[in-house]
């Protein structure tokens, strides 16, 4: 029997897309994404995009927008078939091979835009079942979700991520650090050691910015959080 937290499981996740308990979901663009948009894609078109744990965000629609190609990772099909249907998209399913897993898995591409979202697990997925590395990575609750603090998925973690990514591509990063002891849940608070710990073997790291975040019950914010933002580039090994 594994000792994995509960909160790393499949089930644990598509339980909560099936109970609409989806309180980090928003309706409008993230405004960081916006901010540091031409920092991200260095002022480069046509780029490829990867969102990891895409959920239902809408920044794949805006980055979709902008003319770049993009590429989502959600092992809830819910909500895959959600972001479609409340976007007004159609796509095709097809059933793609992968070379880390056995059973070939779901692939959603969207027929109108250019979006293509794997139905499966981060962690499976490698360089050469998506066409080659991304340029840009947008990472808003990816990290924060996978429970980086339980053995090396931190550092795992990392080197997925830079095994994805171009050699001269950017990738920015939305975490949050809190006081409160909240255990394996999400989103999990990181500290600034922390990051360096889990990314400087393979990036630079710049830090853009920290907000303070008060409770806000309209988002389902019990504490107060700092939001941080930061700018990795993948360093050459
Ligand atoms: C906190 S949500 C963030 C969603 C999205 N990035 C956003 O900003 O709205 C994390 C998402 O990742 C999915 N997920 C969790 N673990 C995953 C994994 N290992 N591989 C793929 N998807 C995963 C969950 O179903 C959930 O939709």
């Amino acid at each position: 029997m594994s000792d994995e937290p509960e909160t790393t499981t499949s089930d644990f996740w598509k339980g909560l897309w099936k109970n609409g308990d989806i309180g980090w979901h928003r309706n409008e663009v993230n405004a960081f994404l916006i901010k540091y948009f031409d920092e991200l894609t260095g002022g480069r078109s046509n780029l490829r995009f990867f969102v990891p744990l895409s959920g239902k965000s809408v920044d794949m629609l805006w980055l979709a927008d902008k003319g770049h190609t993009v590429v989502g990772v959600e092992l809830a099909k819910q909500a895959n078939e959600d972001f479609f249907a409340e976007n007004n998209l159609t796509f095709t399913v097809e059933s793609v091979e992968m070379s880390a897993v056995s059973e070939p898995v779901e692939v959603y591409k969207c027929t109108e835009k250019k979006i293509t979202i794997f139905c499966c697990d981060l962690f499976a997925m490698t360089e050469n079942d998506v066409g080659g590395r991304f340029d840009a990575i947008w990472d808003r609750g990816s990290l924060s979700a996978i429970a980086p603090s339980f053995g090396d998925r931190g550092k795992r973690y990392t080197t997925k991520m830079h095994s994805l990514l171009a050699s001269g591509g950017n990738y920015l990063l939305e975490s949050c650090y809190y006081e409160v002891d909240r255990g394996m849940n999400p989103p999990a608070s990181i500290p600034d050691e922390q990051i360096n710990e889990m990314y400087e073997e393979h990036f630079t790291i710049k830090k853009l910015e920290v907000n303070k975040i008060q409770p806000n019950l309209d988002i389902k914010l019990s504490f107060a959080l700092d939001m941080k933002h930061y700018l990795f580039k993948p360093k050459v090994n």
